[in-house]
């Protein structure tokens, strides 16, 4: 898509009807609702495992906690990565304990059951003394389906899945060319947030709050309803494009050049005081700029990418709960995930996925600058730390929606026709799980 379709106009390319079901506060704090999202949901779409850079020789794993199960993904022999519940075969004790790790053998803590990266186990204490003979070449871990793409480690706990890229369809196509699997991830924050994951789900999947929510950012996004391109893709995904490197159209200040957008100027080679009065200018002079410079400015990524990924932002979010915000110089992961045991609690991950800007030893992240090497997921307190001005401003508001959803004034929803990404992800989990009340 370029920047002249883009330009001041609203498209929607990608659509689909919507019922208009109630959007029910019970979804939001029952055991009902968590228990039917297991059996439905969970257990059957594709979740990220964590980096593939991670995983070097064989035997080096992932482990990633869902709810109250956990995964290990082993890399094989060959290069390959295969995934395995991380349960012990002998009586069930986890095996991996770490998110990144790496020996020859799996080993049990319990008993010292020893398992080879394949999930075979190939060696126990008193081998002679089970009824059957050694179960050692015999026994193997349960495996499930599992991918690498985009530089991530991929599963599914649905063995009869439909493979990645098949799940991802046409927006897996589209955000290929931004080469994640080329990126770092430089910032990985992790918190246990007191709302139900679809609470922020809902955020993620509307634009509508950002005037009200966000309003720093309005002088370098345009967040103007006109120019915000929605689509609706298959399996339930999404992408919103936002204009970048351009002032709200909802403000007569849209021509009035600040900060970020001045600095921005200056960086491709261009004067921001010719841009005074005529900010809403600058995203075409940049793009421009960018298209002669971004090799000599240390941006070889930029080779292949179309105009609007070159200057927007493509806040694309794979069903149910993982959103992917690309900018041109990287990505940010924003991903809820379910509580083991409280549904009025969640996991939320925000990630900021980049690459290398020249030789510099530091890139710009969500958090500002920020150091160019491998991170580890940090678990923050919530509320201790923060988790990005964005992100922060985010889950205040999650925490008052989850206790206004309990509220007996509250009868369903009333939505514009811009959230409808935020119906139609509600009324797939009721088709899922099967709850129409
Ligand atoms: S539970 Fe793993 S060796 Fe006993
Ligand atoms: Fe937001």
């Amino acid at each position: 898509m370029t920047v002249e379709t883009l330009m001041g106009r609203r498209i929607e390319e990608l659509d689909r009807p919507v019922r208009g079901d109630p959007i029910t506060g019970e979804r939001y704090y029952s055991q009902r609702w968590a228990q039917a999202e297991w059996d439905h949901v969970w257990t059957k779409v594709w979740h990220i495992g964590g980096m593939a850079a991670d995983l070097l020789d064989a035997g080096d794993f992932l482990t990633h906690n869902l709810g109250r199960e956990s995964i290990v993904m082993l890399k094989q022999e060959d290069g390959s990565v295969r995934a395995f519940y991380n349960a012990c075969k002998h009586r069930g004790y986890r095996l991996a304990w770490t998110e990144v790790g790496g020996a020859p053998h799996l080993v049990c803590g319990y008993h010292g059951w020893k398992y080879a990266p394949d999930g075979t186990l190939v060696d126990v204490q008193d081998p002679d003394d089970f009824p059957g003979g050694s179960p050692c070449g015999k026994t193997k871990l349960e495996e499930i389906p599992c991918e690498v793409w985009g530089g991530f480690v991929w599963f599914n706990m649905d063995r009869d899945t439909k493979p990645l890229g098949e799940w991802l369809g046409p927006l897996g196509k589209v955000l290929e060319q931004w080469n994640m699997g080329k990126m770092t991830r430089v910032m990985a924050l992790k918190s246990d947030v007191p709302c139900n994951w679809k609470i922020i789900r809902d955020n993620f999947n509307e634009s509508y709050h950002l005037p009200t929510l966000h309003p720093q950012i309005s002088n370098v996004i345009d967040d103007a309803l006109e120019s915000t391109v929605f689509e609706m893709y298959p399996e339930g995904h999404n992408r919103m494009i936002m204009m970048g490197l351009r002032p709200s159209g909802r403000y007569s200040t849209a021509d009035i050049l600040e900060m970020p957008l001045a600095q921005a100027l200056e960086f491709w080679d261009l004067d921001p005081k010719d841009f005074e009065g005529r900010a809403s200018e600058a995203r075409k002079a940049i793009l421009a700029q960018k298209r002669k410079l971004y090799q000599e400015k240390g941006h070889p990524h930029y080779e292949g990418m179309d105009d609007a990924a070159l200057v927007d932002y493509h806040h694309c979010t794979l069903f149910p709960n993982t959103t992917f915000t690309m900018w041109p110089d990287g990505v940010q992961l924003l991903r809820s995930e379910p509580h083991p045991t409280d549904p009025e609690r969640c996991i939320f991950d925000h990630w900021f996925m980049a690459h290398p800007i020249g030789g510099s030893d530091m890139v710009m992240g969500p958090m500002g600058p920020t150091q160019f090497e491998p991170v580890d997921r940090e678990t923050i307190v919530f509320g201790e730390k923060t988790l990005g001005d964005v992100a922060d401003q985010d889950m205040s508001v999650a925490i008052g929606q989850q206790q206004g959803l309990h509220s007996r004034g509250y009868t369903g929803g009333i939505l514009p026709n811009q959230e409808k990404r935020v119906q139609a992800f509600h009324e797939m989990l009721n088709d899922m799980c099967d709850i129409h009340d």
